[in-house]
């Protein structure tokens, strides 16, 4: 199972390996990648994995690398449990509501109904959170 990221300073490549923990800890092989070394169409033979971006331009995921990526993902999204998270600074979520939505507008169930979002660098208690997500499609698997 893939977690795919793209993140500039870290924060969500963090909590990315964190999912990966978890997904391992559930026994399930996790593939964790920052998202410019694979291409969209590799997760389509996948009905479960993790996509992390954080909030980037004005409350929108990262738009040179990721927004293409998440478009091919819409293509193939229908029916695939989809994890989201991803860190942020000084907003309120905003990106991460309107990327659940964009994924459950193309079909895909995402897991707990909603992104994990964490400010900035996370903590324990966030890399926890990461990695109960991680869990948490693991049983999706
Ligand atoms: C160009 C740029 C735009 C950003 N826009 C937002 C934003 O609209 N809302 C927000 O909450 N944080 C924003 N941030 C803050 C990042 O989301 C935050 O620093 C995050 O931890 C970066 O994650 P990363 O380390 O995975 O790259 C922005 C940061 C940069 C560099």
């Amino acid at each position: 199972m893939t977690v795919a990221y793209w993140s500039q300073t870290g924060n969500t490549e963090a909590m990315a390996e964190a999912v990966g923990e978890g997904l391992k800890a559930a026994g399930i092989d996790a593939k964790v990648t920052h998202i410019g070394d694979i291409s969209a169409s590799d997760l389509s033979s996948e009905k479960a994995f993790a996509l992390g971006c954080p909030s980037m331009g004005d409350e929108v995921i990262e738009e040179m690398e990721m927004e293409p990526f998440v478009a091919e993902v819409e293509k193939f999204a229908a029916g695939k449990n989809i994890a989201l998270f991803g860190s942020y600074g000084w907003g309120d979520g905003q990106w991460m509501r309107d990327w659940v939505d964009r994924m459950q507008n193309a079909g895909a169930f995402v897991v707990n109904g909603e992104g994990l979002i964490i400010n900035e660098t996370p903590d324990d208690d966030g890399l926890e959170k990461c990695r109960a997500l991680g869990k948490a499609l693991a049983a999706k698997a």
